[in-house]
């Protein structure tokens, strides 16, 4: 597997979306709505970034539209739901990895219906080379130029890899569809 993003890059890019949420949200309280499972771990690392001028909270929903496979199946389906009353609240989508966008836009869908004062999207990776839907992200990580699989620091291949401290990429080899 070679090594894409280090962990110091991801750190460091983690820093600077924190900083920049910091500023753009100083004084506010803001709602972080994690996907899991993937964006857990940069969630708990973007949620320690944010300045203590940012009242925070966390919640989570769960998707899921790939199953084991690495290509999106176009479907998504709520695992879990949201608890938290987001209305008349800022709220902010945090996923690991934006590809197809078709995730997205369902839950940006979904959340939209619940009258957010305002939703602003971070992701860590963008992957904008197979994008199905129009959708850009607010505050992003890293854009990924090819159309590579990545695992590692919370994404998966059939639930394996999350745990790597740095992005790799998955050899064409060891995957089986
Ligand atoms: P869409 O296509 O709906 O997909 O934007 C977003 C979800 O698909 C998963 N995904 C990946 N997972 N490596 C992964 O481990 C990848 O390269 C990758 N591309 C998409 C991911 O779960 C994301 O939430
Ligand atoms: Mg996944």
């Amino acid at each position: 597997m070679e090594q894409l993003y280090s962990q110091q890059a991801i750190a460091r890019q983690t820093a600077r979306i924190g900083a920049q949420i910091s500023r753009d949200y100083t004084g506010q309280h803001l709602v972080l709505v994690v996907v899991l499972k993937g964006a857990m771990f940069f969630a708990a690392d973007l949620a320690r970034a944010i300045s203590s001028d940012v009242e925070i909270s966390i919640d989570f929903v769960r998707v899921s539209s790939y199953a084991n496979a690495t290509q999106s199946s176009g479907t998504v389906t709520f695992k879990t739901r949201l608890e938290t009353d987001i209305s008349g609240k800022h709220v902010m989508l945090v996923e690991d990895i934006l590809d197809t966008g078709l995730t997205m836009r369902e839950l940006h869908n979904y959340l939209e219906k619940q009258q957010p004062a305002s939703l602003k999207l971070c992701t860590m990776f963008d992957k904008p080379c197979n994008r199905a839907v129009e959708i850009t992200p607010d505050y992003c990580g890293f854009t990924l130029t090819g159309n590579d699989f990545i695992i590692g620091y919370g994404l998966d291949y059939a639930e394996r890899y999350r745990n790597l401290n740095a992005v790799y990429r998955l050899d064409p080899e060891q995957l089986q569809h």
